[in-house]
């Protein structure tokens, strides 16, 4: 065997050894690239929609769920709720929903797409506390002619049964109305509004 032959055998092996290692390397940084391209699972369910089923909410009741880790509420709000609330319009910062808090399907006068049926982010829009339901028409506090709602212990602002937030209060805004749509009667999607009517 003479040296020269040695010699190109060795090369051979390191150029093999170099092209494994060099793959390796490729694989290396591949992975680290798709991992973060790619959400992950918890990332995924964090941002998911979230089904509500509110059969057994009964009227004046509300049941809340978690979505992107906010509570959403589900009111079911009585004739007598909604009676009252074209009442309050001049109580109210912005009565006719006119700043971008709900999608367009929600700007109407219960901010809902069933009259009695409110959904909404349970967030203050001042700090983003989570306010009290407060039901019952009666004096509170903080409102006299109380007739429903939502009372924020942070700072003290308060929102009708609608969301709608009363002026005099540190709330600048209605509380938030989530992109939703049914599924079916008492089924409800949070978060996902696409194909809704
Ligand atoms: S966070 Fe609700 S009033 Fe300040």
């Amino acid at each position: 065997m003479s040296g020269d032959g040695v010699d190109t055998k060795r090369r051979r092996f390191l150029i093999a050894a170099t092209t494994v290692v060099g793959g390796v390397g490729a694989v290396y940084t591949a992975v680290p690239f798709l991992a973060s391209w790619m959400p992950s699972e918890r990332a995924k369910a964090a941002g998911a929609p979230v089904e509500a089923d509110f059969s057994k909410l009964e009227s004046g009741q509300m049941i809340r769920v978690q979505w992107r880790g906010k509570p959403v509420w589900m009111v079911k709000r009585t004739d007598e709720m909604l009676e009252a609330l074209p009442t309050l319009d001049d109580k109210l910062r912005d009565p006719a929903s006119e700043e971008p808090q709900q999608p367009e399907y929600c700007q109407n006068p219960t901010r809902s797409i069933k009259p009695d049926i409110l959904v909404a982010v349970g967030i203050c829009t001042h700090l983003g506390c989570s306010p009290s339901f407060v039901p019952e028409a009666v004096p509170q506090p903080f409102a006299a002619d109380w007739k429903g709602g939502f009372f924020c212990p942070c700072h003290g602002s308060f929102f009708d049964l609608a969301g709608r937030v009363y002026t005099g209060v540190p709330a600048p805004l209605n509380l938030e109305i989530p992109p939703h749509k049914y599924i079916s009667d008492t089924l409800i999607l949070v978060g996902d509004d696409r194909g809704a009517a």
